[in-house]
């Protein structure tokens, strides 16, 4: 029998290099890439588009059940960069606009919306026909993978990542940057507490390592038959 996938569960704020390294870690390892986040990103845009109030039990499972067949339907391991699709529309743009970011709390703090996509996400790791997930969020070494082979925290100081954030986007303004993510962090933390490592979990700074250099660190903590 084939071993079971292993797991990469890997949590950390925005700008702290979370979605570069699992990128990198799941390319270099052939493994498939879990962006828990595209997830809670398509829950906030169908929901919008369909203007589903997330108190309304009957219309919220309706759109769960939606983004649920998307998310088991999304098995490519090794694609990178990954595309998004829900019913055969592309929609890895729609998803990153800021209308969409401000808006994934009001569905992300909801414990069914929660609930649901982590039992997506355990049932599509579960049935991968790649080697190993590494899977990226907020919750993922606490409650989506708490038992998974390799939990690292990634942090970095809110210079560095108001500084990545900016080069990434092309801008000059990092102090408005800065209180943006401020801002992300402040209503991302009222959902789930990510700045703080659990038990077992590596954190890891990345403030003053390159993407490559924090690749390795991570590749380095597994087993070497693994890597
Ligand atoms: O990582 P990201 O910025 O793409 O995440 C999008 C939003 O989803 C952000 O508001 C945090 C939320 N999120 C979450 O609540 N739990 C996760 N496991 C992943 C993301």
């Amino acid at each position: 029998m084939a071993a079971e996938p292993m797991i990469i569960a890997l949590d950390g704020p925005a700008g702290s290099g979370k979605s570069s390294t699992a990128t990198g870690l799941a390319r270099r390892l052939g493994w498939l890439h879990l962006d828990t986040g595209a997830w809670y990103r398509v829950t906030a845009l169908l929901g919008g588009r369909e203007d589903v109030d997330p108190a309304d039990a009957v219309a919220l499972g309706r759109l769960l059940d939606r983004v649920d067949r998307a998310l088991a339907a999304s098995d490519w391991p090794g694609e990178e960069p990954r595309r998004v699709l829900v019913d055969g529309e592309d929609v890895t743009a729609a998803i990153r606009t800021p209308e969409v970011s401000a808006s994934v709390s009001r569905y992300s703090r909801v414990p069914t919306v929660r609930e649901r996509l982590n039992a997506g996400f355990r049932r599509l790791a579960a049935r991968t026909r790649a080697p190993g997930v590494v899977a990226e969020g907020r919750d993922i070494t606490t409650v989506t993978f708490p038992d998974a082979s390799l939990r690292v925290l990634l942090t970095a100081t809110p210079q560095a990542r108001a500084r990545r954030r900016a080069a990434q986007l092309g801008e000059t303004d990092v102090a408005g940057i800065a209180r943006d993510i401020a801002e992300r962090d402040r209503r991302d933390l009222a959902v789930v507490d990510f700045l703080t490592p659990a038990a077992g979990v590596v954190s890891l700074d990345t403030s003053e390592l390159t993407l490559g250099q924090v690749i390795d660190r991570i590749v380095d903590l597994l087993p070497v038959d693994r890597r």
